[in-house]
């Protein structure tokens, strides 16, 4: 029998937890319908079993209509809550206290004459949400090489797109340095990603096969699918335990499993108790 180890840091992060529960908190004690700003996390699974509840997604508010409107963790400028407010929406903010975190370093600089540069994915809903707190001249950079012919104030303030590495924010720091006079530089970079990569690598050095929970469409979880299959060649990134093949598992000794950031830990559970009968039978 293999052994199966799921990797010490996997899955759901804290605030994408923390959104899920709020919106399902909404839908237990609201009367009128309940919508998520987006789909609450890039997780079909979770995604329809909100919808089963009478969770659904809206685009926008004026999608939304009435009742409750749930911001999910990746938060959304300030025009978004005051738009929706202005409907008669019930806003419940689930915006991930480290997003806020962001807005508030961003609207602090802008607020003190700083230029705003955010490093991270331009179009990102989470990077439109800090955009709204970063004043006027506010730009999106994702590398260094974004910077060229960029015109840039003399004092400027950097804040990062939470799920960025921190590579990535030096180098753009470093390209910085002698083009302006004063560079304020706050790291608002999440723990919870570099930790579940690092997790994930050392697993999965040491497995003979990797499995990836999580949605195809998320960023995140394609990242970690990546980052094992560097390490492991026999990876599959799986939506659901439904897709396991026991032709994966043939001589394997050790199994490695991690996920993504919006997959529930039942979800890990579930491909775990899945993977045991594969391999028993
Ligand atoms: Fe929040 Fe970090 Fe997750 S910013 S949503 S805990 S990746």
């Amino acid at each position: 029998m293999p052994v199966i180890e799921v990797a010490r840091q996997a899955g759901a992060c804290y605030g994408v937890e923390r959104a899920l529960k709020m919106a399902l908190e909404a839908s237990d004690s609201a009367s009128q319908p309940v919508h998520t700003l987006g789909p609450l996390i890039h997780n079909p699974l979770v995604v329809a079993d909100l919808e089963e509840r009478g969770v659904r997604p809206a685009a926008d508010p004026a999608e939304a209509g009435s009742g409750t409107l749930v911001i999910r963790a990746h938060g959304v400028t300030p025009q978004v809550i005051a738009d929706a407010e202005a409907r008669g929406l019930a806003v419940v903010d689930a915006t991930c206290p480290y997003v806020k975190r962001v807005h508030r370093a961003a609207a602090r600089l802008a607020a003190e004459g700083y230029q705003v540069l955010v490093v991270g994915e331009s179009g990102h809903p989470e990077v439109q949400g800090i955009l709204g707190h970063a004043g006027e001249g506010a730009r999106v950079v994702s590398d260094e090489d974004d910077l060229a012919g960029l015109a840039l104030c003399d004092k400027v303030g950097v804040v990062v797109q939470t799920t960025q590495t921190a590579e990535r924010l030096a180098h753009v720091v470093a390209a910085l340095v002698g083009r302006v006079g004063e560079l304020r530089v706050i790291n608002t970079i999440c723990e919870a990603t570099s930790e579940r990569q690092a997790a994930a690598a050392e697993l999965a050095e040491r497995s003979d096969v990797m499995i990836v929970i999580g949605g195809r469409e998320s960023g995140n979880t394609r990242r970690l699918a990546q980052i094992c299959r560097e390490r492991c060649m026999n990876t599959h990134h799986i939506e659901d335990a439904a897709e396991l093949d026991a032709a994966w598992f043939d001589e394997a000794e050790r199994i490695g499993i991690t996920a993504g950031a919006s997959t529930p830990a039942e979800q890990i559970e579930r491909t775990v108790a899945q993977i045991e009968r594969v391999v028993a039978a």
